[in-house]
């Protein structure tokens, strides 16, 4: 039987920033353990890290939580993935209103395909309302300040990465 103690958080996590962990560690509080699944998609990814490195930068930052936090990646669909691990839940933060949208039509589409696993949604932390993968990219490939952002080692790799794009 499936076990509904565990979470999956899939996401990109390119790079993962202090949101994700903000909403693992409160994923933390209701379940007794959490999946982060890295996506992998090898024909369309255009990500900056490599699944390596996300994985990597993932197990550094919750290296503290012991078995509780487990890091995978998956290829193919979300819910085929979640069932193999036998999971029952996705966890999904939500940002904005912006965020709304797509969260819906996902979250739909996997209910349609695998109606036994529900989408559950967390409001991230409001200091992490406005942060995003994508603009701590952009904003520390154009020389910005993002230390509060990320945790210090993925910022240094990500630091590294923009310096060896010159
Ligand atoms: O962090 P992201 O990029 O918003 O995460 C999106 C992700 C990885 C959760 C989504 O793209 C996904 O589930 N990909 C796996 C393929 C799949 O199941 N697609 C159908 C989703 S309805």
């Amino acid at each position: 039987m499936a076990s509904t103690n565990v979470a999956v958080y899939p996401g990109s996590f390119d790079p993962i920033t202090n949101g994700h962990i903000d909403l693992v560690k409160r994923t933390l509080r209701v379940f007794d353990r959490v999946i982060i699944a890295i996506a992998t998609n090898p024909e369309k990814d255009q990500s900056l890290c490599t699944v390596e490195e996300r994985v990597t930068m993932v197990r550094e930052v919750f290296r503290g939580l012991g078995k509780r936090v487990k890091v995978d990646t998956f290829e193919g669909l979300l819910v085929d993935y979640a069932e193999t691990i036998g999971a029952q839940v996705i966890v999904r933060g939500l940002k904005a209103i912006s965020d709304f949208e797509y969260e819906f039509q996902m979250a739909m589409m996997n209910r349609e395909l695998k109606p036994n696993i529900e989408t559950f949604f967390m409001m991230t932390g409001e200091s992490y309302f406005y942060i995003s993968s994508r603009l701590v990219k952009e904003v520390v490939g154009l020389g910005g300040d993002v230390s509060d952002l990320v945790p210090k080692k993925v910022l240094k790799r990500l630091k590294a990465k923009f310096a060896l794009r010159g």
